[in-house]
């Protein structure tokens, strides 16, 4: 029999000899990556003489020194053998505790395994545990790497959890725990939920009672929650991080992705670690074996020191728990700032352009729709879609930013803008310039702005200085 050409493959003319595995169809990707490229792409041409950066997934501080250092002393001392499968038993000894201290649970060593970056956590936890009838749910908008290896592994049994439309702000999306049960009560074999809080694309924050009631429906319906925080000190307000390991029972049900990647500012080293019940542990560390046999001896010790002493081969790497405390702080109000600004200034074009609240992360998720309905943006520019507005930000405008519809069909008509970046070289002018788009295709359209440039440069100007003294 033979096998229908791929769509992967199709898209690039390339024809395979042999017959592949059809499922591939189902599996998806992040546009982040190949958005990327090409937004470097078009920097090397120099059609603009910026481009402003709001489509970045990655930090915009680099590794605390501190870190560096660290490594570098492990590579000098000559650590450039195999690690341990699972992590150093001490290295693990410290993700437990700074985790248990976390949650206020118990975690055990036999709970903790090091991974390369925190993603292969949703590989892992698909392939230990999804059978041939399984269906996976997972938040739409989201992480689109969930629907995409879920989708892969379910041979499209993903079921997505749709946000909505607030009642507070018709125009804000949020997650309602009650449709999340209609989807458990529905007779379908959910085996796993997958969460994301501080949540990439939105950087809202599931509350703590809607992740208590997620822990009750979890227990009720016996489904597994893949729980991502890898975001989890990047939050704002002076807010506690909630882990969903923290509610009675918790830890069997809850497989908790995080990592170093957002927090410490780490995304090229590729380490995290991944928290679950010691059955699935076992689990986890037979398929590292077979896939990656073990995160860099280097890695390993970093990911200890973090949170701890580490002692190998008779050298001793310091905490730097106390060290790295102060500098993720000081990153931390620094993404704080950059978000509130972003919103506060995105606010000035309501109700054309309506952001949400920022409380972590560094996105933020605004809603577009009535952009997409201006009569210039439909009818001269030919835009249909939040993608198609994308586009036309990047190629006509040198503004980059992702359509919200790549994390899902609840995005569509939203961009996820990304604060990550320099404030001086991106965020300040990248915003000033985005908002004098709106402003012109609202004027195009020969409808009236809710504020002119002029009044818009002096608010913007207020902005910069109420929330960037330095
Ligand atoms: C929600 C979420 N989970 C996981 C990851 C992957 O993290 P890592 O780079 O550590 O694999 C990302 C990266 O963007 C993310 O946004």
């Amino acid at each position: 029999m033979s096998i229908p050409m791929l769509k992967i493959l199709q898209d690039k003319k390339l024809t395979p000899l042999v017959d592949i595995n059809p499922d591939l169809d189902n599996l998806g990707t992040e546009s982040a990556f190949s958005f990327g490229a090409e937004v470097l792409a078009l920097e090397k041409e120099k059609k603009f003489p910026q481009i402003y950066k709001f489509h970045i997934g990655d930090t915009g501080p680099t590794t605390p020194e501190p870190i560096i250092e660290t490594a570098v002393k492990a590579l000098k001392n000559k650590q450039t053998k195999y690690g341990h499968f699972l992590g150093f038993p001490q290295v693990r000894e410290n993700i437990a505790r700074h985790v248990s201290e976390l949650s206020g649970v118990e975690i055990k060593i036999e709970n903790v395994m090091l991974e390369p970056g925190g993603k292969p956590a949703i590989e892992l936890a698909l392939q230990a545990l999804v059978g041939h009838d399984d269906y996976v749910v997972g938040q739409n908008p989201g992480f689109p790497i969930y629907e995409s290896l879920a989708g892969f592994y379910t041979r499209g049994k993903y079921i997505p959890w749709l946000a909505g439309y607030s009642v507070a702000n018709k125009a804000v999306l949020e997650f309602r725990v009650e449709d999340l049960e209609e989807i458990m009560k529905s007779g379908k074999k959910v085996k796993l939920l997958i969460i994301n809080t501080p949540q990439n694309p939105t950087g809202m924050v599931l509350s703590e009672d809607k992740l208590s009631a997620i822990a009750e429906l979890a227990k009720k319906y016996k489904f597994m929650v893949l729980f991502d925080d890898i975001y989890d000190r990047i939050l704002f307000g002076g807010k506690k991080h909630v882990s969903l390991l923290s509610f009675p029972g918790m830890l069997d049900y809850t497989i908790n992705l995080s990592g170093y990647s957002k927090n410490y500012a780490m995304t090229g080293w590729r380490l995290g670690y991944v928290v679950a019940p010691a059955w699935l542990i076992e689990i986890f560390g037979r398929l590292a074996v077979n896939k990656w046999s073990c995160v860099s001896r280097v890695n390993q010790i970093v990911a200890g020191a973090i949170f701890g002493d580490v002692e190998l081969d008779g050298v001793k790497y310091e905490s730097l728990k106390e060290k790295l405390d102060p500098l993720v702080e000081k990153d931390v109000a620094e993404y704080e700032h950059k978000g509130k600004f972003l919103v506060e200034t995105l606010r000035l074009l309501e109700p054309y352009v309506v952001p949400n609240e920022v409380e972590g992360a560094f996105y933020d998720f605004p809603n577009i729709h009535a952009v997409l309905e201006l009569p210039y943006v439909k009818n001269e520019l030919k835009i249909s879609s939040d993608k198609d507005f994308s586009r036309w930000l990047l190629y006509e405008k040198g503004f980059a930013a992702l359509p919200g519809g790549d994390f899902g069909q609840a995005g569509r008509g939203h961009l996820r803008l990304s604060y990550a970046e320099d404030r001086n070289k991106h965020i300040i002018p990248g915003v000033k310039h985005f908002v004098n788009i709106v402003l012109e295709l609202i004027e195009k359209s020969g409808l009236k702005s809710p504020l002119t440039v002029i009044e818009a440069e002096k608010r913007i100007e207020e902005l910069t200085d109420k929330y960037f003294q330095d």
